[in-house]
């Protein structure tokens, strides 16, 4: 039984889960697989940073060609975020016969086709489960699960620091600088969390779904994008006592060949489900022509949550090594022609 290695690219919230489960879930993750897999070498930027976790020196670097020029090393967990850095890494990686699993939504909105087009050229795997919604497995149910049917309409709360936010705001009067600021000490925030609150980081996942549901290209100029920074406690009091919460709510609709796409603060109706939806939760309904109503809810983000859906790509890509397959969800260059868009 070959024993796997993997270079992790970052140490912070999600990758720390990661080495947490690699390490608390070997024995089921090996009979699951079909191999032992060892975490061997961890790209962080400051190596005498103090750590949640502990791990041996000797694993940490601070020289990303440690990682991605490590012929022992098969599969690179790139948690590190970021776009320029991240993409040169994973397309060397790549380029080296590494198979790839990231988290970074930012990445896969604005270069996922090259990406995939550089994975596809050299036979690797490259999975990406935990850049939307955190744990809740929406990109496979799309890809997958759904692959017979016809996508119309996918709705969610795709943002955990956006909803923890407004849920605060709601149920606790809170201010909302002071919630930011814990969202960010619970590392459900983005490094920098203007994506979170100006809506990009929830506009990049709706570009990911929507691409990947209704088979088409779809930029992030197609997204029509409002954020919450301008909500007021006021105007959510208002909202309640007509009977509505906020939700900062993405909406990517299909009609025939046109699709609109947009993620804006909303006034959602109590009695509907995605109201009662709150904290760091996620929620995507997705509507198929044959499957009809759909509804997917769990942790949108967090270490654990996150890691959970990293590992499970991890496990895809070493059962598909000690098959001899690769896979790739996603972004491959479909047939049907691109859908226009509002926002063209
Ligand atoms: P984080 O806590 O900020 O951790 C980033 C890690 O990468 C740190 O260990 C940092 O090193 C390292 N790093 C960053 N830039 C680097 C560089 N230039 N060179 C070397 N190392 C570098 O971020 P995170 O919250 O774990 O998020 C990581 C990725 O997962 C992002 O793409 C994010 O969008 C995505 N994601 C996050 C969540 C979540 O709940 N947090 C959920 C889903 C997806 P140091 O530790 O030395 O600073
Ligand atoms: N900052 C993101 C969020 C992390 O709050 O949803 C999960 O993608």
């Amino acid at each position: 039984m070959k024993k796997i290695n993997v270079g992790l690219l970052g140490l912070g919230t999600v990758g720390t889960g990661v080495v947490r489960i690699v390490e608390n879930h070997q024995h089921d993750l090996t009979s699951q697989s079909g191999s032992p897999i060892e975490i061997v070498k961890i790209l962080v930027q400051d190596k005498s940073k103090a750590r949640n976790i502990s791990v041996s020196p000797d694993l940490l670097t601070d020289n990303p060609w440690d990682v991605v020029e490590n012929p022992e090393i098969d599969v690179l967990v790139e948690v590190m975020g970021g776009i320029e850095l991240a993409k040169e890494l994973i397309l060397a990686g790549l380029e080296r016969g590494k198979h790839i699993v990231t988290a970074n939504k930012d990445l896969m909105a604005l270069h996922g086709p090259e990406i995939m087009a550089k994975a596809a050229e050299k036979g690797c795997d490259v999975f990406y489960e935990a850049a939307v919604a955190g744990g809740i497995p929406i990109i496979r149910t799309l890809t997958d699960s759904f692959s017979s049917d016809r996508i119309t309409k996918i709705m969610g709360i795709v943002n955990g620091t956006t909803n923890f936010i407004l849920t605060k705001m709601s149920q606790e009067g809170a201010d909302y600088a002071e919630v930011l600021k814990e969202a960010q000490a619970l590392g459900y925030a983005e490094a920098n969390p203007t994506s979170d609150v100006e809506g990009f980081d929830a506009a990049r996942k709706m570009t990911i779904l929507s691409t990947l549901g209704f088979r088409t290209e779809v930029a992030l100029g197609d997204v029509a994008v409002k954020g919450i920074f301008q909500i007021s406690k006021e105007d959510i009091a208002y909202g309640k006592r007509l009977g509505y919460e906020v939700k900062l709510l993405g909406i990517a609709e299909r009609e025939d060949e046109h699709i609109s796409i947009s993620v804006q603060p909303t006034m959602v109706k109590k009695s509907h489900p995605l109201a009662s939806v709150n904290g760091v939760f996620n929620a995507v309904y997705v509507h198929g022509e044959a499957v009809g109503e759909t509804m997917f809810y769990g942790a949108g983000a967090g270490e654990l949550p996150t890691a959970t859906s990293i590992v499970a790509d991890l496990v895809a890509v070493v059962r598909n090594l000690n098959l001899g397959i690769v896979g790739r969800r996603g972004f491959v260059s479909y047939n049907e022609k691109k859908l226009k868009s509002d926002e063209q």
